[in-house]
């Protein structure tokens, strides 16, 4: 998508053809800062610290990560070293698990002399496979976003919400939950996005909002419970979510606070969609909300929150009382029932285990 009229990617290799490049997502909006990863340790710590984040783009920096690391030490223990220490980055998103896993089924069966060679290009397969899905995502999730049109007569425009980010900036480009809505409005129908500020780490309020707005997309920002208000006045056409990791069955992991908006959508009669690339797939689980590890993060997200100062400058500021305790849970489990279907590269289906199946019978 696009920065400033020109064409960016989350994640690239450097011209030096060893160093990759990516966008610091922790100064967004206030700052565009680009940084390069030279090592498995930058690597890490870019998923650890959430330079980088999304499930499809940290699977990206994951295979990037490997690459790296083959460039300090190319031996079977070098990389199972490099996997371990990746995998352990972050528990939610499965789309790291499978980065890596697709990382040591490439690399294994080959003598350490061409390991390296050989990450880089399967990196860089993973980067140019996960655009092509979500431009697929875009494209079967359209006819939605078109019928929301149809169904309001071409009056006014379609409304959309959105929780957290699953744009581009999630992934590598186009994104997934708002890539229908980059195609819809990129086709000229008027679109315009409730963005969810999404606490504690304001994805929607710093992420979705600055790349919907580079892109020309109208959007608004609204606190997060603010979602089944608009639901009751009949403010929202649509909700448009991503996913983490969605079980065999249709349950959907996501960002902490989707549940309660999958439950408003519900109760409000507003189709609730979730957008995923297959590698959020994990076909090993059946049951969400038992089987999907979700991630607790550091209580200062919760505590504390950093913004531009008058001054320009960025602070980060207390907003709790001194000894309050703060627990940080990462993400929650929206059951299959609550899901009106899932928007994959393979085309639209139930939130089921037959619906997945339909799309992806080599599965059975
Ligand atoms: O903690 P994050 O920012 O890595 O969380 C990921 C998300 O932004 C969301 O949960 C998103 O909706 C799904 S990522 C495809």
């Amino acid at each position: 998508m696009k920065v400033a009229g020109q064409p960016t990617r989350t994640i690239w290799l450097e011209p030096d053809g060893a160093t990759v490049g990516i966008i610091d997502q922790t100064k967004l909006p206030h700052e565009l800062v680009k940084v390069q990863l030279h090592n498995l340790d930058e690597a890490a710590h870019a998923i650890r610290a959430m330079l980088v984040r999304g499930a499809p783009l940290i699977g990206a920096a994951a295979g990037y990560g490997v690459a790296l690391a083959m460039r300090a030490d190319a031996s079977d223990a070098g990389l199972a070293k490099a996997c371990e220490i990746l995998l352990a980055t972050r528990p939610t998103a499965v789309n790291l698990r499978w980065a890596i896993e697709d990382m040591q089924r490439v690399l294994t069966p080959l003598p350490p002399a061409q390991r390296l060679a050989a990450a880089y290009a399967r990196a860089a397969a993973i980067c140019d496979e996960d655009v092509a899905i979500n431009h697929a995502i875009a494209t079967a999730g359209l006819p939605l976003i078109e019928a929301a049109w149809a169904k309001k007569k071409q009056q006014g425009v379609v409304e959309v919400l959105t929780h957290c980010n699953a744009g581009w900036l999630a992934a590598v480009d186009w994104g997934m939950s708002l890539a229908p809505i980059y195609m819809a409005h990129d086709k000229g129908i008027p679109v315009h996005v409730w963005v969810d500020e999404t606490r504690p780490r304001n994805q929607g309020a710093s992420l979705s909002a600055w790349e919907l707005g580079q892109h020309g997309v109208p959007h608004t920002i609204i606190v997060d419970n603010a979602g089944g208000h608009l639901m009751q006045h009949g403010r929202v056409d649509l909700c448009i979510v991503g996913t983490d990791r969605t079980t065999a069955s249709g349950d959907v992991a996501n960002k902490i606070g989707t549940y309660l908006k999958a439950l408003a959508a519900h109760d409000n009669n507003v189709p609730f969609y979730v957008a995923l690339p297959s590698p959020t797939i994990d076909w090993s689980l059946t049951d969400g909300v038992a089987q999907i590890p979700i991630e607790e993060r550091d209580p200062s997200e919760v505590t504390h929150i950093t913004g531009l100062t008058d001054a320009g400058t960025l602070a980060t500021v207390r907003l709790t009382p001194e000894g309050s305790a703060a627990a940080n849970y990462g993400f929650d489990v929206t059951p299959a029932r609550l899901v009106t279907g899932l928007i994959t590269e393979r085309g639209v289906c139930a939130a089921s285990r037959e619906g997945l199946l339909s799309l992806f019978p080599e599965r059975k």
